[in-house]
Parts: structure tokens; C-alpha cells; sequence
């Protein structure tokens, strides 16, 4: 509720009796009123000074009632003005309120109760218009806070998802060498291949994030093995050509077993074409040259000689120069000559390096 005395009225009329009879209404009725006998006194009021409500007179020496209108409406857009028009200046009351005013009262006033009346509407409708640009602005505001909310509540999720993958990720690459390590011969291959992968595409000037892409491909490129009899694997003796079919499919299988995490998109690609060669004779799609990215062929350089390395149940493992000399017998045949010969140079470095995860049997 907003009481009189909070209102200020501004009364500009070049006849002092009229100002002062307006003025001594106007408190009466509990009103703060300014008065000014000319538009220029009046704007020079308005330009420091907030009002409620102009009451003014037209035809004023100096500046009269329009130029007021127009020079004041810029400052204060809110401000309600009651134009006092006499009979004679009838249609000039109709062009002030055309031109700004809110309303206009018959000059003298002789009727009290209608004049109070105009000026309760003025007062009012500038209330209103204040609410509503309160209103605006406050609906701004909230506008703006909660789009900054849902970015930030944007931004957390994302986290949180990026947080579930890697966890994912984890997961799969613990299970993974938790099942590596029941058995002897395949014991820490995945974590050796990613060592060796990730060191190689280093040297080669590969940068995040396809580092992260083939780490996590080297952890889960021989998952497939996992869904076929691991007996074929244990089994002393080179496998059969039947077994040796259901085992050339565990690339697409860990490729098809993949395929609903969207954030392995990537990854994919590289598990399942690990066993491809540059000539063709790889599998499971028989890919040639630079149908094999770079981030496959290193993944591929690393695990042949990983698995050249270790021991099998039929046989001893290669040393790590027999196991590089077959690689560079195999050069731009199987695997590309300067990927083998980074592998050589990583290995030098990090047979030397005491913080390497792989220490030699
Ligand atoms: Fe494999
Ligand atoms: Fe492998």
C-alpha cells in the first residue's frame, strides 16, 4: 500500500494563484508537492529530482507545457503528466495528450473531487508502470540466474558422465586383467601392449586426445578372447585350423560387444582391426595400407611384439632382438618400417629407465 506522503508531485503554472491553489489541495490531501512557474524550471526540477506526477499548465513564458512534455518524458519515461487546459486551449490538451500526456483536467478547477480523482489515476498508473518494469526486470534476473544454474548443473553432468565413463573404462580394463592373469601366458599382455603403444605413439609426435584413445584400446584390444573357450588359448600346441578361426574373431567380437557405449566410438576401430597387416593378409576385414590408421598399426607393432616376447605353452619366448628382427623382417609388409623402428628406440629408452611399469622376467 503506498501512502500519499510517499508521492511527489511537481505543479508548473506561470499564474502563482493557481499554484498556489493546486499546491495547498494537493498537501492537504497529504501529497509532497514542488511547484515551478515554467517548463525550464520544471525540467531543471525533473532532471535531479523523481516525481510521481507532473501537473502542468501549456502555454508558460521560457518553455511551455509540450516542449516540457517532450524534453522531460527522456528523462523520467514513467512520469504521468496532467495537462490543465483552459476552454480556449481545448484541442491543445488533446495534442499534449497525443504527444505524451496522460490525461488533462479543465483549468480553473473548480471540481475538487473530479481533480482528485486525475490525480489518484496518474498516480496510479505510474505505480503500475514501475510494478511492471520491477516485474520485468526481476523475470530478467531470474532469467539470467537460472541459465547460469543450468549451465552449471550442464556442466556437472557432463563431468559426472565423462566420470562414469572413465570409470567404465576402469572397470572393463580391471576385469580384463584380472582374467589375463589366471593364466600364465597371458599374464599383464594387455598392460605391456599399452605400455609399449603409448611410449611408441609418443616418440611419434601423437598428442591427446588420441593418446587416451589408444590407451584405452591397448587395455581392451584382446577383450574378444574373453567370450571364446580360453582352452584353445592354454592349449599346449599351435591351435587347430578350426579353433584357430574362432579365435580370429575376437576383434569383432569385442567390436560388436562394445558397440553400445557411445563414448567408444572410437576405440572401436582400433580393437577391431588390431590384427590387420599393411598387405591385406590380416584380419577380420583383410585391410590394406592406409585403410589401417596410425593409432591401429602402432596398437598392431606393439602386440606382435608382445606376444612374440612372451612364453607360450608350445613354445619359448623370442629375446628382444629376435622379436625386433622378425618385426623389421615384416616391415612395410606387415607392420610400416618407421613404427617398428620407434617401437626399437622406445624399448632402448625404456629398458634403461628405472620408473618403467615393465621390468623383464
Ligand atoms: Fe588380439
Ligand atoms: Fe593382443
Amino acid at each position: 500500500m503506498t501512502h500519499s506522503q510517499d508521492n511527489h508531485i511537481l505543479v508548473v503554472d506561470d499564474e502563482p494563484a493557481i499554484r498556489e491553489l493546486l499546491r495547498e489541495f494537493l498537501m492537504g490531501e497529504g501529497y509532497q508537492v514542488d511547484t515551478a512557474s515554467n517548463g525550464q524550471d520544471a525540467l531543471d526540477l525533473i532532471s535531479v529530482k523523481v516525481f510521481d506526477l507532473v501537473i502542468t499548465d501549456l502555454a508558460m513564458p521560457r518553455m511551455d507545457g509540450f516542449q516540457l512534455i517532450n524534453k522531460a518524458l527522456p528523462l523520467q519515461p514513467m512520469l504521468p503528466f496532467i495537462v490543465l487546459s483552459g476552454g480556449d486551449t481545448f484541442e491543445n490538451a488533446i495534442r499534449a495528450v497525443h504527444e505524451g500526456a496522460f490525461d488533462f483536467v479543465a483549468k480553473p478547477v473548480r471540481d475538487f473531487p473530479t481533480f482528485k480523482i486525475a490525480v489518484d489515476r496518474g498516480l496510479e498508473h505510474k505505480r503500475l508502470l514501475v510494478s511492471q518494469d520491477n516485474y520485468q526486470r526481476n523475470l530478467e534476473s531470474m532469467v539470467r540466474e537460472q541459465t547460469k544454474e543450468l549451465a552449471e548443473k550442464n556442466l556437472l553432468l557432463e563431468q559426472y558422465t565423462e566420470q562414469l565413463e572413465s570409470l567404465s573404462v576402469q572397470v572393463i580394463t580391471a576385469l580384463m586383467a584380472a582374467l589375463e592373469e589366471k593364466d600364465r601366458y597371458t599374464a599383464g599382455h594387455s598392460r605391456r601392449v599399452t605400455h609399449y603403444a603409448v611410449g611408441t605413439a609418443r616418440l611419434l609426435g601423437v598428442t591427446e586426445p588420441d593418446i587416451g584413445t589408444l590407451e584405452t584400446a591397448g587395455h581392451l584390444h584382446d577383450m574378444g578372447k574373453l567370450m571364446v573357450d580360453l582352452s584353445y588359448v592354454n592349449k599346449p600346441g599351435p591351435l587347430t585350423p578350426d579353433e584357430w578361426e574362432i579365435m580370429k574373431q575376437h576383434p569383432a567380437t569385442a567390436d560388436r560387444f562394445l558397440a553400445p557405449l557411445p563414448f567408444l566410438t572410437e576405440v572401436r576401430p582400433i580393437i577391431r582391426h588390431h590384427h590387420e597387416r599393411l598387405d591385406g593378409s590380416g584380419y577380420p576385414d583383410g585391410l590394406c595400407e592406409n585403410e589401417i590408421d596410425i593409432l591401429t598399426q602402432i596398437l598392431a607393432v606393439a602386440d606382435s611384439y608382445d606376444a612374440m616376447t612372451s612364453r607360450r605353452s608350445y613354445r619359448e619366448p623370442m629375446s628382444m632382438s629376435e622379436a625386433l628382427a622378425e618385426l623389421r623382417r615384416f616391415s612395410d609388409l606387415h607392420y610400416e618400417g618407421r613404427i617398428v623402428e620407434t617401437l626399437v628406440v622406445f624399448l632402448m629408452k625404456d629398458k634403461d629407465d628405472p620408473n618403467s611399469p615393465i621390468r623383464p622376467d
